[in-house]
């Protein structure tokens, strides 16, 4: 009889699987997605063949991106034909670029869910369970979210909190604003709410997300972003805050002197640049110049002299001659990032770059890509050799993915550390650890 009953339950209990592409923003939907799913019934499975719902989230940001998400929605029409009943779901950007254009591509999609419509997962899948039929659920721009979406996060003491959601920045090459709609806060009591119920559960960790948190609170007329982070400062149980991302041209004193103040807010400014060329910055929309960038990362350092600074850059936006991309090469030399992170420029149809004459070869590209990752590798390699002898504060995430004798966590200026596993120093901890050997992304370490 309990035999039988459990082999009851296992039948029962519906297993999804999702797959996240693109940003953090990303991955914190997908957690609602999932908190969703689990009110349905649903449990997390642990792979696709077993799944009685799959979703993917996606991004569009790049050409590439996307060519994988397609690969990816292309494996999923073997794992329907095997089993009809599986349900089939597109969330996320693409959906919200492409919506029912999907459903032409690849027929076997169940369902597609755009960046506005994340809160109504429960109703789609409903309607798909009942009436078996493909449904779109896109609209154009929302309302504010509802603050309270269930959400599945993964545990652990770190979590991502959405503070506002779109971008009204149009930077001329990307899809973002379109894809994501304009700017739109959450309150501040919504989020303080949040932080304490995770604190409350754990979590010690918070990374605060936007496109362009520095403009939080703009479209309400509220608190600031710095109003913001010194509430979050003041919640019992939070030992760390980090934020992204950071736009220069918001970024502003308030802000800086904020974190100053704080013993939580980490010293770890992503500010991206794109480019280290004026002519180009014009052409992209980025509202600010090299002169006014580095007078930033200059208050930074005045400020807060041991603060990490790190970038996005773009290879190859239309119009860039060898001439301007030396500018970008002299321009990292001189701020001398901790890291940064490397593009292609990527036409995005329906931007103003993507219409712009004089598009880069792609060779051109790459050739700028390798020259400039081997400039910043050297100077992210010589940075990091200054913390060898030091001691760092870190804090745990637990074992090494590739060697679980040795365990990884966090400097507050979000360098990797790895240290050979000591005692019990467990996932969470804030613990001191000397620096004995620092490569290009990590800082190997001993425990002291
Ligand atoms: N809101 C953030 C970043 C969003 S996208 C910001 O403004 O910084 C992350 C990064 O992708 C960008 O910083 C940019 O470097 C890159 N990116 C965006 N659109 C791109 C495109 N069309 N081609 C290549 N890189 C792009
Ligand atoms: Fe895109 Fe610019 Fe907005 Fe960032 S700030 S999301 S790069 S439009
Ligand atoms: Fe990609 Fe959408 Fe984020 S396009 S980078 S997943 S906002």
């Amino acid at each position: 009889m309990t035999e039988s009953n459990n082999n009851l339950n296992k039948i029962d209990s519906k297993k999804f699987f999702s797959i996240t592409y693109g940003c953090q923003m990303n991955e914190n939907d997908t957690e609602r997605l999932a908190g969703q799913l689990r009110c349905l019934g649903y449990e997390e499975g642990q792979d696709m063949e077993s799944a009685d719902l799959i979703f993917i989230n996606t991004c569009c940001v790049r050409e590439s991106a996307e060519n994988k998400i397609y690969g990816k929605i292309g494996e999923l029409k073997r794992l329907k034909s095997n089993n009809p009943n599986l349900i089939v779901g597109v969330t996320g950007c693409m959906a919200q670029k492409n919506r029912e254009k999907l459903f032409k591509r690849a027929p076997h999609i169940d369902f597609i869910l755009g960046t506005h419509n994340v809160h109504q997962l429960i109703k789609v899948v409903k309607d798909v369970e009942e009436s078996k039929q493909q449904v779109l659920a896109v609209i154009d721009s929302a309302e504010e979210m509802p603050s309270s979406i269930p959400t599945a996060r993964k545990g652990g003491v770190s979590a991502w909190v959405t503070i506002m959601y779109g971008c009204n920045n149009f930077c001329t090459y990307c899809i973002v604003p379109y894809v994501r709609g304009r700017e739109r806060s959450r309150e501040v009591v919504d989020i303080i709410e949040e932080i304490k119920q995770l604190s409350a559960t754990g979590v010690k960790e918070v990374t605060l997300l936007g496109q362009n948190v520095n403009s939080y609170g703009k479209d309400n007329n509220g608190a600031d972003f710095a109003d913001l982070l010194a509430e979050i400062d003041k919640v019992d149980g939070i030992e760390r805050i980090r934020y992204m991302t950071s736009h220069p041209r918001d970024m502003n004193d308030k802000v800086i002197e904020t974190i100053k103040n704080s013993n939580k807010i980490c010293e770890h400014f992503h500010l991206p640049i794109q480019s280290g060329c004026n002519e180009i910055l014009k052409e992209m929309n980025r509202g600010y110049t090299v002169e006014y960038y580095k007078e930033l990362v200059q208050k930074i350092r005045t400020a807060l002299p041991n603060a990490s600074i790190t970038t996005d850059l773009i290879m190859g936006f239309p119009g860039e001659t060898p001439d301007h991309f030396a500018e970008t090469l002299e321009l990292i030399k001189a701020i001398k990032y901790d890291a940064a992170y490397t593009f292609l420029y990527s036409k995005r149809s329906g931007t103003p770059a993507a219409t712009m004459l004089n598009q880069v070869e792609l060779s051109d590209k790459k050739k700028r890509l390798q020259a400039l990752m081997a400039v910043q590798n050297d100077i992210s390699l010589n940075i990091n050799k200054s913390y060898e002898g030091k001691v760092v504060e870190v804090m745990v995430e637990g074992p090494s993915k590739s060697d679980k004798t040795r365990f990884t966590g966090r400097t507050r200026t979000n360098k990797i550390v790895i240290w050979d596993k000591q005692g019990d120093e467990a996932t969470g901890d804030l613990i001191n650890v000397k620096i004995t050997k620092a490569q290009t992304w990590v800082l190997n370490g001993e425990l002291i």
